[in-house]
């Protein structure tokens, strides 16, 4: 089946750093701008179903080998916090960060003549 696009909104109404819900053949959907790339996830979290697109847009603290296990804050302005339970997701991947083998599925955005569309 061919996607079709659904308008979400004018660039002007999607600014970086915020996000925008859309529904589309039942199905909602998040829209985030981040840094002026636009990504799409599903407005449903695998956990228990929460509206997760509608969680809070922020960083996480992360520690890893390369920062010799001293927590950091990164990827500011790319993670989208559950507010139900708090499970973190980057917005650019669908990653769940608590759970590698969790990624959400991604819908592909597009501009048109300064309206944003997401193609399902
Ligand atoms: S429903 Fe999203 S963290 Fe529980």
């Amino acid at each position: 089946m061919m996607a079709t696009a659904f308008e979400v909104g004018s660039v002007d109404e999607l600014p970086p750093g915020s996000a925008r819900i859309i529904t589309v053949r039942g199905v909602e959907i998040g829209v985030f701008n981040v840094d002026g790339a636009y990504h799409a996830l599903p407005n449903l979290c695998f956990h228990q179903w929460g509206p997760l697109c509608t969680g809070k847009i922020t960083g996480t603290l992360a520690a890893c080998a390369r920062s010799d296990w001293h927590p950091r804050w990164e990827r500011e302005g790319r993670i989208v916090v559950c507010p139900w339970h708090s499970l973190e997701f980057d917005i650019t991947t669908g990653q769940c960060l608590a759970y590698p083998r969790v990624k959400l599925r991604r819908y592909p955005v597009t501009v048109e003549a300064g309206i944003v569309k997401v193609l399902v």
